[in-house]
């Protein structure tokens, strides 16, 4: 039998109970895939991302879905979204695994600008964005916007970024 192909984002965080927690993209979006993305989210909306680009990037420990979470392009900005983790996998550095999986692949895929917009609450914000330089902007085309009430947090991609986090990079 052939040997499983090993994914550019396969990054091993820790041992878990049935093995080690392995956060990798999301190659088939098949029945299976489905079945867990509805169970993971059954409790908050998820947006349908349509024939848009995108990318599901997971955390596994074995089969159980550990964490979750998606980058898409609408409109010409790659944003995160829907990040994440299930309660008893928490604080072990999944969140930050699966955010970094994300920019990297969409800088790979030409991204200047990385976008999050910010309506899921301060945790997820703190916890992955803010560090790695996400700062809070006005969306273009957003009437009335201010600093204050803007939804949005933008990440410039830029050679110092991966001066600072390595990771980053494709
Ligand atoms: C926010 C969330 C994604 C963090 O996931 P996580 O895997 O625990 O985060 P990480 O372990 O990668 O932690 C990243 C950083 O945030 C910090 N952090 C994580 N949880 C924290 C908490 N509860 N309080 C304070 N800091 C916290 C960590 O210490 C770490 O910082 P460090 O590297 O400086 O030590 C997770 O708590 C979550 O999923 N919350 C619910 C979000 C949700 O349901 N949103 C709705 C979506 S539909």
């Amino acid at each position: 039998m052939a040997a499983p192909r090993l994914y550019q984002y396969n990054v091993s965080i820790m041992q878990c109970k049935t093995g080690e927690i392995v956060v990798r993209k999301v190659e088939k979006e098949d029945a299976g895939w489905k079945a867990h993305f509805a169970a993971f989210y059954s409790d908050c909306g998820v947006k349908k991302l349509g024939r848009k680009a995108h990318a599901y990037f997971a955390a596994y420990c074995g089969e159980e879905l550990a964490g979750h979470s998606v980058v898409y392009l609408e409109k010409g900005r790659w944003i995160l979204d829907g990040l994440r983790v299930s309660p008893e996998y928490r604080e072990m550095g999944i969140a930050k695994r699966l955010t970094e999986a994300r920019i990297r692949h969409a800088v790979g895929l030409g991204a200047k600008e990385i976008w999050y917009p910010c309506d899921d609450g301060n945790l997820v914000t703190i916890c992955c964005h803010l560090r790695y330089g996400f700062e809070k902007v006005c969306a273009p085309g957003e009437p009335h916007c201010t600093v204050a009430t803007a939804h949005w947090y933008r990440l410039e991609v830029t050679p110092a970024l991966f001066e600072k986090f390595p990771v980053l990079k494709p």
